[in-house]
């Protein structure tokens, strides 16, 4: 059983999801975790985000493991280096090409296909799992996502701002898996609304709908 949670940066994504799958017993799947690794390891090797063969032959053979929360590339726990702005940005700059999504599309459909999952991304709603249960699509302002993402991570907001604006052109002008809302999706604003809300909101949906 799968809960598809997609929205944009900032949205409140991972918080929702994260606590909607405690509530209800599910695990918690973050598939920009996996762009954020393939990120990485190329920053670390040298590859160019913007060269679709290298990063997608990077991408087929590097063992990214996501237990919960818990981010794992070859082994070594990478929870704190994927969310350093540099990786961000070349996470939303190598999620363009189709070779790459194609290969992170496999690996999280072999994931959640075993389970009850509350998955997070962008394409899950739309790509990855159109069977999904309960599709959910988060939004908030611009303004409210800089200010919650410049609180996190401590850069100036008008930094982030900037950043984002950047991020949310690419995520969803790219033409494959871009950032959409599927048509079966509950949209939810979420400004101005304390996380706790959202998360009984969505606990309320799937109880009526029978998933939890
Ligand atoms: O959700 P996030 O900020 O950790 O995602 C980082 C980048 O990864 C985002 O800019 C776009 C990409 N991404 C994607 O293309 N598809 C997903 N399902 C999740 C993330």
């Amino acid at each position: 059983m799968v809960i598809a949670i997609d929205g944009p940066a900032g949205a409140g994504k991972s918080t929702v999801a994260r606590e909607v799958a405690r509530v209800l017993g599910f695990t918690f799947m973050d598939s920009g975790a996996m762009y954020r690794c393939v990120a990485l390891a190329a920053l670390e090797r040298g590859v160019q985000p913007d060269e679709p063969a290298a990063v997608s032959e990077l991408a087929r053979g590097l063992d990214i493991e996501l237990e919960g929360p818990v981010v794992r590339l070859d082994g070594r726990d990478v929870g704190e280096a994927i969310r350093e702005p540099k990786v961000t940005a070349a996470a939303s700059r190598l999620s363009v090409h189709p070779e790459v999504r194609e290969a992170m599309v496999a690996r999280q459909r072999r994931m959640i296909e075993s389970g009850d999952y509350v998955a997070e991304g962008r394409d899950i709603g739309t790509v990855v799992s159109p069977d999904a249960a309960l599709k959910v699509f988060l939004t908030a302002s611009e303004e409210e996502r800089a200010r919650r993402r410049s609180q996190q991570t401590n850069e100036p907001f008008e930094q982030v701002l900037t950043a984002i604006r950047a991020r949310d052109e690419r995520d969803s002008t790219r033409r494959h898996g871009a950032l959409r809302a599927a048509e079966d999706a509950v949209e939810l604003d979420t400004t101005g609304v304390p996380a706790e809300e959202v998360v009984q909101r969505v606990v309320a949906l799937a109880t009526e709908r029978g998933v939890a």
